[in-house]
C-alpha cells in the first residue's frame, strides 16, 4: 500500500473497475457503487451508444473524414435519470444497448483512437470531482491511471459465457447457443487484448480478483474493505455521491 503515503491531490476520486466482458465486472462494479453511496458509471454503454447510433447513421466505423465530423455533431448524455442510463441527441438508447448485435459494434467501435479520445475526454470531464466507480477495460490505465484504487476482475471463459447466456435469456434472447456465445466471448478477449490503442490489460497496481468460484457478496465485501481502507488514508469521503 506505499500508494497511502502519497499526496491525496494525486489521486482520481474514481474507483477503477477493469476486465473481460462477461467477468462479472458490471454486476459487482454496481453492487459496489451502490454499498459505497457513490456514482456508477459504465464505460461499455457508451461504447454500445456509439457504435450502435453510428451504425444507424450508416458511418463506416473506420477513421476518416466522415467518423470526425459524425463525433464533431453528436451530443451524448450519460446517467440522465433512473430509467435513462445514455441519449445520444436525445435518443434515448438505455435497451437498444443490450441487443446482442451491438456487442459486436461496440467492439469493433473501440478499436478506432478518434473514438476511444472521443470518450476519454467524456468520461473525464464526468468524473471530475466526484467519487465514483468507474467500469470498463482501461480505466486503472488510461481514463484514470491515478485512480487510488483499482481492480482487474476476471472469471474463467466458461463461466462468463454462462453468464451472458443467462443474461440473453433473461431479455427475452433464446436464438444464441453456449457454444457461439464461448466462441464471440473468445474472439471479444482477443479483439481486446491486442487492439493498438488502450488494450485490455491490468494496471500494475491494480488488485486482480477471479470471481469464478466467489459469491457477490463476498466479492463487494473484499473490494468495499479495500477502498474504505484507501479512501480512510487519503481521507477521501466516500458517499452520499450520487
Ligand atoms: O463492457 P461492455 O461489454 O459493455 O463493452 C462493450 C465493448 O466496448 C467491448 O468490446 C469493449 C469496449 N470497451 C472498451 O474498449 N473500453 C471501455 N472502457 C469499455 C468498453
Amino acid at each position: 500500500m506505499s500508494q497511502n503515503t502519497k499526496d491525496p491531490s494525486e489521486f482520481a476520486q474514481v474507483i477503477a473497475i477493469d476486465g473481460p466482458s462477461g467477468s462479472g465486472k458490471s454486476t459487482v462494479a454496481r453492487e459496489l457503487a451502490t454499498a459505497l453511496h457513490v456514482l456508477y458509471i459504465d464505460t461499455g454503454a457508451m461504447f454500445r451508444a456509439l457504435g450502435f447510433f453510428a451504425d444507424q447513421q450508416k458511418i463506416d466505423l473506420v477513421e476518416g473524414e466522415k467518423l470526425t465530423s459524425f463525433l464533431n455533431s453528436i451530443k451524448m448524455d450519460y446517467g440522465v435519470s433512473s430509467k435513462c442510463l445514455i441519449r445520444i441527441n436525445d435518443l434515448d438508447l438505455t435497451e437498444k444497448i443490450r441487443e446482442h448485435n451491438v456487442s459486436k459494434l461496440a467492439s469493433i467501435i473501440s478499436q478506432l483512437p478518434s473514438v476511444r479520445k472521443y470518450l476519454l475526454d467524456f468520461q473525464r470531464a464526468l468524473a471530475l470531482n466526484k467519487v465514483c466507480v468507474m467500469e470498463g477495460r482501461d480505466i486503472g490505465t488510461v481514463v484514470f491511471p491515478n485512480s487510488f484504487c483499482k481492480f482487474f476482475i476476471t472469471a474463467s471463459v466458461d463461466i462468463r459465457a454462462e453468464r451472458r447466456l443467462k443474461q440473453l435469456k433473461e431479455g427475452g434472447d433464446h436464438t444464441i447457443t453456449l457454444e457461439q456465445i464461448k466462441d464471440d466471448v473468445r474472439k471479444r478477449d482477443e479483439t481486446d487484448m491486442n487492439r493498438v490503442v488502450a488494450p485490455l490489460k491490468k494496471a500494475d497496481d491494480a488488485t486482480l480478483l477471479d470471481t469464478t468460484e466467489l459469491g457477490l457478496d463476498d466479492i463487494i465485501k473484499i473490494l468495499s474493505n479495500e477502498v474504505k481502507f484507501r479512501a480512510a488514508h487519503l481521507g477521501f469521503v466516500l458517499g452520499p455521491n450520487v
